[in-house]
């Protein structure tokens, strides 16, 4: 669905993207991971046809950004990471000037607005100055803007910035409401443990070039060579330390006496870890807790970048 070859950007001197390559499937939830100024909303813009590619080419269904910006702007929803001023504006007034400028016909704007209005949670908002709306809502504004024309591919720079953690889980809702609806969605993002439980892909953009991309366990798999496992004991927590200290597979033991905690690495397969859960599972020590420690996002992140500012 969407696809960058060879994407360079340079401003003066500066490469912002340096050939970037990129692919995103049909129905695919995409994750662009990168920090401050690695180019994310750079490479968003030249897929949503605002900005000009310096060399290289991209293609957003079959059409390319350079030669039919039209046919994408048409099926395709971009946010962008700020929000404008629209004072003096209610919210119904804002969505129908977005409706006028995406030129859908009259007769179907009331309809395109109530639908994305409802979507976002906004039908009791209708009549608001949006000035009067709180950070979430104006997000969730900037999206139904985003929405009214039923764009097939949704390019969403940072949604979820500033909002409260409720705002947070909300708007994700609201993007695996659209993941179900069969869109096509590139949504960026900082705050990375979010884009794991929705995203089946991601891609990390550090300095202008993708260092990673892929599905997410994969990424994860590859990354993560031991497993992580944090075991929970009503009693006799030490002595169970101890057998766990000479076990073959286990290294970075780590105790916490007074939760009755252990944390360690396993570097056996599951069948070994499966006989350590079993020895565990001795009434002796009143095994409560057993499970592997998921890699989130946010240390993946880390891994994979080397932090390099400019
Ligand atoms: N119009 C411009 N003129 C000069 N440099 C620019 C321009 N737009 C972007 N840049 C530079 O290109 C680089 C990439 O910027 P971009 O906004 O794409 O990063 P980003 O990954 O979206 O960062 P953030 O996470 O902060 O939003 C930055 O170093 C930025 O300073
Ligand atoms: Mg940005």
């Amino acid at each position: 669905m969407i696809q960058c070859r060879g994407i360079t950007k340079v401003y003066g001197d500066f490469v912002a993207l340096d050939s970037l390559d990129l692919e995103i499937e049909k129905g695919d939830t995409f994750g662009f991971i990168g920090p401050n100024g690695a180019g994310k909303t750079t490479t968003m813009r030249i897929l949503s046809t605002l900005l000009e590619p310096s060399s290289g080419t991209a293609t957003v269904g079959e059409y390319s950004v350079l030669e039919h910006p039209e046919e994408i702007r048409k099926l395709l929803g971009y946010m962008p990471d700020k929000f404008g001023v629209y004072d003096g504006m209610k919210v119904w007034e804002y969505l129908d000037f977005f409706a006028g400028a995406y030129r859908l016909p009259k007769a179907s704007r009331p309809q395109a607005i109530a639908d994305v209005l409802e979507l976002t949670e906004l039908s009791q908002k209708r009549e608001f100055f949006v000035e009067a709306l709180s950070t979430g809502m104006r997000q969730r504004l900037c999206l139904a803007k985003t929405l009214l024309h039923d764009p097939q591919v949704l390019i969403l720079d940072e949604p979820a910035s500033g909002l409260d953690p409720r705002a947070r889980i909300e708007m994700r809702e609201l993007l695996k409401e659209l993941t179900r609806m069969g869109k096509t969605i590139m949504i960026s993002s900082h705050i990375l443990p979010e884009l794991s439980d929705f995203c089946n892909r991601i891609g990390v953009l550090e300095a202008g070039k993708l260092i990673t991309a892929g599905k997410v366990d994969d990424i994860m798999a590859t990354l993560q060579s031991d497993r992580r496992i944090t075991v929970k004991l009503l009693r006799e927590v030490e002595k169970a330390a101890e057998w766990l200290q000479n076990h073959e597979h286990v290294s970075d033991l780590d105790v916490e006496p007074q939760k009755s905690i252990l944390r360690f690495a396993f570097s056996g397969e599951l069948d070994d870890l499966a006989l350590v859960s079993q020895s565990l599972a001795d009434p002796t020590y009143g095994l409560i807790g057993f499970e592997e420690d998921k890699t989130d996002l946010e240390d993946l992140f880390l891994k994979v970048t080397e932090g390099i500012v400019r």
